[in-house]
């Protein structure tokens, strides 16, 4: 039986999570895979009982692990401590490194029933399906970085090696013919010498895929264009730090950052989490958004099990219950009827007995 590593982490994370693992058990009851869950340790939670943001513990079950179901980390508490023993570094892009969890995927997709959700006209972001695949182990995030004196000065270098931008890239050019075969390539190529790199092997690998409409766009430009006009997107490629703050502005294309999951891939191996972080403001209250974790388990059973049906079995689940006017407080209007976390979840799992 394949096991799960559930890391709760800090926050809203260890509300989550548990309904995430109640709609993974829900849909694959009676079905022919099941999934062994098994509980770490990271971020604020394991410094306060180990001392450290990634244990060598959780570490250890994350490499045995098929794959990795994550919460959030992060919060007031360790903002305190040396940036690199912080949730966010010590333990989060720790884990990421770790495990060489290269390829990073944000599907946006709008549904129906959220296009009032959303801050930009119901016109621009009504038929928004887009996925970011941001790179998640180089960049600028990984490069040296450090302090000087005289002046005082800091800095962090964006570096990536060929073989970085040449598996991150393929990626991209197989996600694009499974899809609707567009591809924007995002860099900022008339500043950047990584750009140029970038650019330079994209339209090498383009070669290889002549069905793909491969497109290239400058950092900035991608930012106007994806608020401008969504829809022109369908598999956008991008380094580290570009990706962090696309898929922030993209989450909003799908009316809330509460419903934007993401997968991070080596392979079949993945790490599995919701695109927003702790939010320790509404943490322990029974309000936080479970969607984005719940998607977060479909993207599990489609990319690290193969369980495409379930994946969608899911998916139409939380269509569902949005279709039938139930919000969690971050989504909701007036009128509609306002569920609690658990309450959220506990509806997508009777959804899924509807089917
Ligand atoms: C994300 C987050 C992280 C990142 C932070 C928490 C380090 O913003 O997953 O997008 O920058 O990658
Ligand atoms: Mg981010």
């Amino acid at each position: 039986m394949p096991n799960v590593l559930v890391l709760p982490g800090d926050g809203i994370g260890k509300e989550i999570t548990p309904e995430a693992v109640k709609v993974l058990e829900a849909v694959l009851k009676g079905r022919s895979t099941s999934l062994n869950f098994e509980y770490g340790l990271i971020g604020g939670a394991a410094i306060d009982e180990v001392g450290k943001a990634l244990p060598d513990a959780t570490l250890a079950a994350a490499q045995a692990a098929d794959a990795i179901l994550l919460g959030a980390v992060g919060g007031p508490k360790w903002e305190i401590l040396p940036a690199q023993e912080r949730p966010e570094l010590g333990g989060l892009l720790k884990i990421r490194k770790a495990l060489s969890l290269y390829a990073n995927i944000r599907p946006v997709k709008m549904s129906p029933m959220l296009v009032d959700a959303s801050t930009l006209r119901p016109e621009v972001v009504k038929d928004v399906d887009l996925v970011v695949l941001r790179e998640l182990t180089g960049g600028l995030y990984f490069g040296e970085k450090g302090r000087k004196t005289n002046p005082t000065s800091a800095y962090d270098i964006l570096i990536y090696t060929e073989e970085e931008i040449r598996r991150i890239v393929e990626l991209g050019f197989q996600m694009a013919v499974k899809r609707t075969g567009r591809l924007c390539s995002v860099d900022k190529a008339n500043v950047l010498e990584s750009s140029r790199l970038w650019r330079e092997i994209t339209v090498e690998i383009a070669k290889d895929y002549p069905s793909v409409d491969l497109t290239h766009m400058y950092v900035d430009n991608a930012a106007m264009q994806l608020v401008l006009r969504p829809n022109q997107f369908d598999v956008i490629v991008t380094e580290n730090m570009f990706g962090d703050i696309l898929t922030d502005l993209a989450s909003m294309l799908g009316g809330s950052i509460g419903l934007v999951p993401s997968a991070s891939l080596n392979g079949k191996k993945g790490l599995y989490e919701p695109s927003h972080g702790s939010a320790p403001d509404i943490a322990g209250k029974n309000i936080a958004n479970p969607l984005a974790t719940i998607l977060s388990g479909a993207l599990m059973l489609r990319y690290s099990f193969d369980l495409e049906e379930e994946a969608q079995m899911i998916e139409q689940a939380v269509e569902a219950v949005l279709a039938e006017g139930y919000r969690t407080p971050d989504l909701a209007k007036p009128g509609d009827k306002v569920l609690g976390t658990r309450e959220m979840g506990n509806a997508i799992v009777e959804a899924l007995g509807r089917n």
